[in-house]
């Protein structure tokens, strides 16, 4: 039992402390003298009755503070997962408290680092696994250095610069290395060479539509990663397009109420393709997650694309989300004017 735990100052558990003592030492005593007892044994009985109180009242004021450094000693070595009793409402159990909290938030950290160090690993084993098969076949005489087989070494190698190159970029979003350059620029052109883009790269022939509004909308921001954005999100949806099916991007004004100025736009991609498993709309923007592994595999997906995505429109201040039509999915990125 922690008698004192619902008093939320530090300072007044030890006046409680303090004085309680003195009450108690003073009371042995007194109540020693009138039973007639010696001096030395009055003394001893208030002694043991001044730690005895002390040590009742002033129980768990100091423990949390001796579990937080067994903890922070357990965390230097790598182990997160020591929690405080936190208990008391004082500045100790306050101080507890953040400490478990912050304890939560590295072991998160933690376990993200291991899952990206696990998923990496992983997909770069896939592909320099098969090369390492092609070549040794070449070199065995098993396979022949025929143009397919050369292709094929091709777009392995391809895959593995895209990846490395992928993750380059993400871990430099992350630290923030490379410092967004805002400026403010029509969004037309952006969306036409958007559009353009993504018709050179369709395997099978998508219609890919664009439209701003108004005409002349203005956005603010790094052009290049917003550029990087919206090609990102036409590949994907002309890559999930059945053949024929028309790809929309759309820029328009939100309407703000009283602002001229400033306000958000909305930048959004629609498709006609299988959509989005409403369990995964959100799942999308992880690392390397990919709704369907084996045919994003065989194309060339990496499932970092709208993680790079994600991370670039915060560094904007926006939003990005994915959502299901009645055909096709739709991702809708907002971004703030200034
Ligand atoms: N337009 C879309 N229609 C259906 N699924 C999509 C669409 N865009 C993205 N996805 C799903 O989200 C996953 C992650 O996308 P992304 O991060 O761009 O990775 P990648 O394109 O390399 O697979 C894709 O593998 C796919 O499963
Ligand atoms: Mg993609």
């Amino acid at each position: 039992m922690r008698p004192l735990d619902a008093i939320r100052s530090l300072k007044l558990k030890l006046g409680i402390v303090i004085v309680a003592t003195v009450v108690g030492t003073v009371g042995v005593l007194v109540v020693g003298r009138r039973a007639g007892l010696a001096l030395e044994w009055r003394l001893v009985a208030a002694v043991a009755m001044g730690v005895l109180v002390a040590q009742l009242l002033a129980r768990g004021m100091t423990s949390p503070l001796r579990e937080m450094a067994a903890a922070s000693r357990a965390m230097a070595r790598g182990d997160y997962g020591r929690r405080v009793h936190a208990t008391s409402r004082d500045e100790v159990g306050e101080l507890a408290r953040s400490f478990n909290t912050m304890a939560a938030e590295l072991a998160t950290v933690d376990r993200q680092r291991r899952d990206l160090v696990a998923n990496v690993s992983h997909e770069l084993r896939t592909p320099i696994g098969a090369l390492q098969v092609l070549l040794e076949n070449l070199i065995d005489g098993v396979a022949e250095p025929d143009e397919q087989t050369l292709r094929t070494a091709h777009a392995q190698t391809e895959r593995l610069g895209r990846l490395v190159e992928q993750l380059l970029d993400l871990s430099r979003l992350d630290s923030g290395a490379v410092p967004l350059r805002p400026s403010a620029f029509a969004a037309a052109p952006l969306l036409e060479q958007v559009a353009e883009e993504g018709r050179l790269h369709a395997a099978q022939p998508v219609d890919v539509r664009w439209e701003a509004e108004p005409a002349d909308l203005r956005l603010t921001g790094d052009s290049d990663r917003l550029h990087q954005v919206l090609a990102n999100l036409v590949d994907n949806a002309v890559r999930h397009s059945p053949s024929g099916g028309r790809v929309t991007i759309r820029a328009r004004r939100l309407a703000h109420a009283g602002h001229s100025h400033g306000g958000h736009a909305e930048l959004s991609v629609s498709d006609q393709g299988p959509g989005i498993p409403a369990a995964d709309l959100e799942r999308v923007f992880e690392r390397f997650f990919r709704t369907d592994r084996s045919r994003t595999a065989a194309d060339g997906g990496t499932g970092l694309g709208l993680a790079i995505a994600r991370s670039i429109v915060d560094a904007h201040g926006g939003s990005i989300r994915a959502t299901n039509e009645p055909i096709g999915s739709r991702f809708v990125v907002e971004l703030p004017i200034r």
